[in-house]
């Protein structure tokens, strides 16, 4: 993608947004669909901290599923809010910041996926975010937490590109990372938005940092909520039935945290 970009905030665009990712939807669903089935968490809510647009919350609500989520960006909320009424789905949101929450209720399952934990840029966040999840599960409830891993000795640029159309709008996404800092913890990530329309292209550009894990920064972080267990790990192929290895072998990882 070349051009002029403007630099607004992607996530106040929720609905192009939307659009760029609306393709992974239905595997992420069914993906969350087989853990909720897999851990036998009958009838209990679902919460997603970082909710984003809502594509998942509404498509766990299209499964009769009870669905809270909230999210930092007032735009992506009201995004959330407006889809999930024009539908007269039900569904609890709010503004809130992941790194220190109060769930409404106790949840059988919460879910981040897409790296947007590592939008906390401490220890000292990721931590609370974490003790946060476990104070608002029930017993036995799980945490699905997707996230890149970051290998330390591969200081390549890396780079993804998401797209769809919807209506008159044709959205091409391209998000590049830059290579992880072991001293500093975090990676610079940019993600680009372009969006054809019949009379007008629109440009966005909006950069930021993420906090970088390899496999036992994670595991030392996570060792500090005794509450919570890793029982899995999935890859982003989003298979419930296949678990992989946490670590090297596949940076792409779905953990699998149950409350006990
Ligand atoms: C990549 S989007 C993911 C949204 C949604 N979970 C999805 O799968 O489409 C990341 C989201 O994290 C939100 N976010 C970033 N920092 C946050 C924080 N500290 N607390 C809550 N939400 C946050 C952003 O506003 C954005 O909506």
């Amino acid at each position: 993608m070349s051009g002029h970009y403007e630099v607004v905030d992607w996530y106040q665009l929720p609905r192009y947004y939307d659009i760029a990712f609306a393709s992974r939807n239905r595997r992420e669903v069914d993906f969350l669909q087989a853990l909720y089935e897999r851990y036998a968490l009958q009838g209990g809510a679902i919460l997603e901290p970082a909710c984003g647009s809502g594509r998942l919350m509404e498509g766990l609500l299209r499964r009769g599923h009870e669905v809270h989520g909230f999210d930092l960006g007032e735009a992506m909320v009201e995004y959330a809010r407006k889809r999930l009424d024009a539908r007269n789905m039900g569904g609890t949101l709010w503004v809130g910041d992941m790194s220190a929450f109060r769930g409404r209720k106790r949840y059988a399952m919460a879910h981040c996926l897409v790296s947007s934990f590592k939008y906390l840029l401490t220890e000292k966040a990721a931590l609370s975010h974490l003790q946060c999840v476990a104070d608002s599960l029930r017993k036995g409830g799980v945490y699905v937490l997707g996230f890149h891993l970051s290998d330390y000795d591969d200081q390549r640029d890396d780079s993804e590109e998401h797209g769809g159309r919807r209506g008159q709008a044709a959205v091409e996404c391209r998000i590049d990372s830059g290579p992880p800092n072991r001293k500093t913890r975090l990676e610079s990530i940019r993600a680009r938005l372009r969006v054809n329309l019949p009379t007008r292209t629109l440009a966005s550009e909006t950069t930021w940092q993420f906090r970088t894990y390899d496999e036992k920064q994670f595991l030392k972080l996570l060792a500090k909520v005794p509450s919570l267990a890793h029982v899995a790990t999935h890859n982003f192929s989003y298979r419930a039935d296949e678990e992989i290895e946490f670590g090297e072998e596949d940076l792409d990882s779905v953990v699998i945290l149950r409350k006990h």
